[in-house]
């Protein structure tokens, strides 16, 4: 059997490939906002969004270079949220992946414009994408959106992210924490599933099955996420830690402490597993997946 971290590299390496091709320089000096839409996309990242989207398409044997464009367009479109997210205004990072922030390594300007075009040439991208047919090409694009946006999308997660502890407007309770989390980090990566099956013309069962699978791997990737910042290694990690703690953000490690949450996450991914083994062996790389996303360090 070959290990995830294995898997999640060789495929990595090939997806890098294919992704880099998606950026061409043009001329000009407005090749500047080109250079750090593909500095941010192309300097690192596990990569796990495009990997489940082309896992979960592959249950229906759709074969990789049908799901790219739906893989490439999605993490276009995280990469856009990470710019943003580092912003000073946002978070106000410095380090990402391991390198300077895109404002960082170029300016606060050019990192917006960089988070804008990546956010439009997602769909763009996948608009134009002949591999796919147009009807589902219009299902991928609507869901896409709406996993991005403000109406309980990734924008309105990051919009209670920001305002809802510093601003003291909103009581921390489990259920806002667990709202949070689900908009700002699980939309994204329950896309990713849903794409697949979109994909693989799935039916209502089975779409509702890599749902849930995904619902649950995205709380438990978000906790792990926030376990990382209070006790990963930097240098591992590759973001400025302890952020989450000096910025008085909502994480379920800040409400429960570690213990609880860890336990938390565990108690997801072992229900994820369960639930996508109704798959069977074809399965195997979700499930492998889903531990994987808890035992990460970085
Ligand atoms: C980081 O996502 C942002 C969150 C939603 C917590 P990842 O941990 O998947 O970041 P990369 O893509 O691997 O850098
Ligand atoms: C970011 O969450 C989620 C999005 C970018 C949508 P975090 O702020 O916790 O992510 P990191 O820790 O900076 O990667
Ligand atoms: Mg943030
Ligand atoms: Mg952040
Ligand atoms: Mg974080």
């Amino acid at each position: 059997m070959i290990d995830i971290k294995t898997e999640l590299s060789e495929f990595s390496k090939k997806f890098n490939t294919d992704l880099a091709t998606c950026f061409p320089l043009p001329d000009g000096a407005e090749k500047r906002v080109i250079e750090a839409m593909a500095y941010s996309v192309m300097n690192g990242g596990k990569r796990l969004r495009p990997y489940l989207v082309c896992e979960c398409a592959g249950l229906f044997g759709v074969d990789y270079k049908t799901a790219f464009p739906a893989a490439a367009s999605l993490e276009m479109l995280h990469s856009y949220s990470l710019i943003h997210d580092d912003l000073p205004a946002m978070d106000n990072d410095d380090l990402r992946r391991g390198k300077p922030t895109c404002h960082k390594k170029f300016d606060e300007a050019t990192a917006i414009l960089a988070g804008d075009g990546l956010l439009t040439y997602a769909f763009e991208y996948l608009s134009h994408s002949l591999e796919i047919a147009p009807d589902v090409r219009l299902t991928l694009i609507q869901l896409l959106s709406s996993a991005a946006g403000a109406f309980g999308g990734m924008v309105s997660g990051q919009t209670l992210d920001i305002y809802a502890v510093p601003t003291g407007s909103v009581q921390a309770d489990e259920d806002i924490i667990s709202r949070l989390e689900q908009m700002k980090t699980g939309r994204l990566l329950r896309y990713a599933c849903e794409a697949g099956a979109v994909l693989g013309k799935a039916s209502v069962q089975e779409r509702q099955i890599l749902i849930s699978y995904a619902r649950k791997i995205g709380q438990a990737f978000q906790i792990a996420d926030d376990i990382l910042d209070r006790e990963g290694d930097q240098k591992i990690v590759g973001k400025t830690l302890h952020k989450d703690d000096s910025q008085n953000k909502f994480t379920f490690v800040s409400y429960y402490g570690i213990k609880p949450a860890r336990e938390k996450a565990q108690k997801l991914i072992n229900s994820a597993i369960e639930e996508i083994s109704y798959f069977g062996a074809k399965a195997a790389n979700l499930q492998n997946l889903a531990r994987y996303i808890i035992e990460r360090n970085y």
